[in-house]
């Protein structure tokens, strides 16, 4: 393709690309699927590709964020990010709006209305419509840069939708929506990874990764709520604002109201109240604020917040229950875990009955006993969590509870290990590991074996089928079929055709990569992560096996605690007679070619592509420039090591040579490669 033609063809991509953005995460009308987004953003990273003197910070490529940072550098806030008055009730909310009428010597004529989304505030820095930069409140005149990671975030627009000359400031929220919320605290409790307390902290820390490509994957979203320079848009109202911030591209909730009385606004919180919890974000209350900009002038600010607005904080939903039982479960790596079982009640719309209690040391400081009534709130609007016990209804002899010496499932005296605060059943043949074992072993994560629910690995367990991964392997047509499923009314057996589904997705399961079987395995603290990294850099289990826990410690991501983790599993007896039946199921214990990374001959050096190659396609030789260790990238810089020059090169061959870049002809380029690469390379 001509030069002149890519750069019309990288122009259109990019508005299509925006436009498509736009339809999906700020109106929510997708008009193509997802197959055919992907498609045109591959040809836009291609064509930047091959012409990168057309690639260009707003262009959506740019969205899959670029390196690490060491730490992030502080931004000073040209105006200041103030926060808000809190109001508990109707009274202080009205005294609130009361105080500004004094002020400004009228009535206020029209408020607007808007949800207080709870997640944290950013600012977002436009020059002529670009994208320029964001940071966080900090505490309010210096926050932290994170421009990269805001870049991640699709509804941050990266060039807005109508024309704006200079600069422009535009404040909203970033949150995490409840579901994406539920999906990470899965997957992190799966990799044995600290849990976030709710969306709010989630969003915070994916935001402050140094990362961008972490918080790339942690599905963010951003609600604007602000636009810093009003005046200059000709904008006469904070309605007028949020209408104009939608035309621009931006996502607004689209609950906000604009209410002409005291009366009406508190017609919207209570309404808001009611429906919060069937939002798919969480909202902790609503900002009431002086709709007419001119009157924000006027009524002012203390140095803490303005005067014209106000959050009226929506009473946390707490109700009272009783507690029917603390019963202990017994997880994977069998830790005991403290539950309470509840008298049902229902908080923030679904009903409740169970609330975790975490550990001996949790239960002791809230004292909560069997009998109790106890106060009971969604921790972040979803994890249920006991606040505090009502002593005043406490029965008459209630006693403490005391965690169990004895695992509750297999009876093994329990153990505390030195500097945990966790009480753990020792036996790894004990039921309820084996049980949670065989769930994570099945599980996406792990060999992901399709259709076999938990209630069929209860009853294989229950009914001593199975004591371990590998006899999965050795399940029968019979066997299987005589299983029973829970029916729409009633239970049925499996039967021949789903017990012969299920059958094959095991076999199908001895194919997964190398990958997959160590993060199966369970082994404390390995999660999908470190067991892709152990693949790539052992290659095999036996290699991993084998490894003394200097060698784990050269793995990316692992540390002490890993290493030591891994090095004791495989010295456990139990352990070892698992993977020899593994093996001998003829599960695959080896990368393939594709997984495994080659030694690093190339480490540290950067390769740069201009003109035609004969040998291979350009993306070809970057692959394999990756493969051993090196880096491929689009553009000439003094950091670049190489410049590999093919027919017709372009205009990186002068920039290399203007920048005294090493240039190699295509045949030094291969001979190069073919000392290093593995065989079977190209
Ligand atoms: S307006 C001068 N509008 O609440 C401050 N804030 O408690 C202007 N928040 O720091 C803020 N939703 O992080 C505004 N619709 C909304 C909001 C909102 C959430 C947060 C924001 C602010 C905090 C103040």
């Amino acid at each position: 393709m001509d030069r002149q033609l890519a750069q019309k063809r990288i122009e259109e991509l990019k508005k299509e690309i925006e436009r498509h953005n736009y339809l999906y995460y700020v109106l929510d009308q997708p008009e193509i699927t997802d197959e055919e987004y992907d498609r045109l953003l591959k040809e836009l990273k291609a064509l930047e590709e091959s012409f990168p003197e057309f690639a260009s910070p707003d262009s959506p490529t740019q969205r899959v964020g670029g390196r690490p940072r060491e730490e992030f550098s502080k931004v000073v806030h040209e105006v200041p990010m103030l926060s808000l008055e809190n109001a508990f009730s109707k009274d202080e909310l009205r005294q609130f709006f009361m105080r500004a009428e004094n002020l400004l010597g009228m009535e206020i004529p029209s408020y607007c209305c808007e949800p207080k989304i709870d997640g944290l505030a950013v600012s977002l820095v436009y020059e002529n419509g670009v994208f320029v930069g964001g940071s966080t409140r900090g505490d309010g005149i210096i926050g932290e840069d994170v421009s990269e990671n805001l870049k991640t975030i699709r509804s941050v627009p990266l060039r807005l939708r109508v024309n704006v000359d200079g600069t422009l400031e535009v404040r909203g929220e970033v949150f995490m929506s409840k579901k994406s919320f539920e999906k990470l605290n899965e997957n992190r409790e799966e990799e044995g990874l600290p849990l976030f307390a709710n969306p709010r902290n989630a969003a915070a820390g994916s935001l402050r990764q140094l990362d961008p490509r972490v918080t790339s994957r942690r599905k963010l979203g951003f609600f604007a709520y602000q636009v810093v320079n009003p005046m200059k848009l000709k904008l006469k109202s904070q309605w007028e604002a949020l209408q104009w911030l939608k035309e621009a591209g931006f996502l607004i909730q689209g609950e906000e109201v604009r209410a002409q009385s005291f009366e009406d606004v508190w017609e919207y919180i209570e309404s808001l109240q009611e429906r919060r919890h069937d939002l798919p974000y969480v909202i902790d209350g609503a900002v009431v604020k002086i709709d007419d900009f001119s009157l924000w002038e006027k009524v002012g600010k203390t140095a803490k917040a303005p005067k014209w607005a106000v959050a009226y904080k929506f009473p946390a939903e707490e109700k009272l229950t009783k507690v029917k039982d603390i019963i202990v479960s017994v997880g994977r790596t069998g830790a005991l875990t403290p539950v309470a079982i509840l008298e049902p009640v229902i908080i923030g719309g679904t009903v409740v009955q169970r609330a975790s209690l975490h550990n001996a040391d949790e239960i002791k400081r809230k004292d909560v006993r069997v009998g109790d009534f106890v106060w009971v709130r969604k921790a972040g609007e979803i994890i249920p969590e006991v606040v505090r016990v009502e002593k005043s209804k406490r029965p008459e002899g209630a006693l403490p509870f005391k965690m169990p010496d004895a695992c509750p499932v297999c009876k093994s005296p329990t153990v505390k290990l030195p500097g945990e605060v966790v009480i753990r059943c020792p036996n790894r043949s004990c039921p309820a590991q084996i049980l949670e074992g065989l769930k994570h072993f099945v599980s996406r994560a792990g060999m992901d074996i399709k259709g076999l629910g938990d209630k069929i690995i209860r009853q294989l367990v229950e009914k001593k089928l199975v004591f371990d991964f590998a006899d999965l392997y050795n399940l029968d047509l019979d066997t299987l079929s005589n299983l029973t499923l829970v029916g729409e009314k009633n239970e049925r057996k499996v039967g021949r055709k789903a017990a012969a589904t299920i059958l094959r997705a095991i076999e199908n399961s001895k194919n997964r990569t190398l990958k997959n079987l160590i993060s199966a395995l369970g082994i404390r603290y390995v999660g999908e992560k470190v067991a892709e990294e152990l693949a790539a850099h052992f290659g095999s289990l036996d290699a991993i096996m084998s490894a003394q826990e200097e060698t784990l410690l050269l793995v990316p991501g692992v540390g002490d605690r890993i290493a030591s983790s891994i090095y004791a599993f495989f010295r456990d007896e139990n352990n070892l007679r698992l993977v020899e039946k593994l093996k001998n199921a003829g599960l695959k214990l080896k990368t393939e070619e594709k997984e495994k990374k080659t030694s690093g001959a190339l480490e540290g050096m950067t390769f740069v592509f201009t003109g035609e190659l004969k040998r291979a396609k350009r993306h070809e030789a970057e692959e394999m420039v990756k493969s051993l260790g090196g880096k491929a990238t689009s553009s000439v810089s003094s950091r670049t090591t190489f410049v590999v020059v093919g027919e017709n090169p372009g205009s990186k061959l002068q920039k290399a040579q203007n920048l005294g870049v090493k240039l190699l002809t295509e045949e030094e380029f291969w001979s190069m490669i073919d000392k290093h690469a593995p065989e079977g390379g190209l």
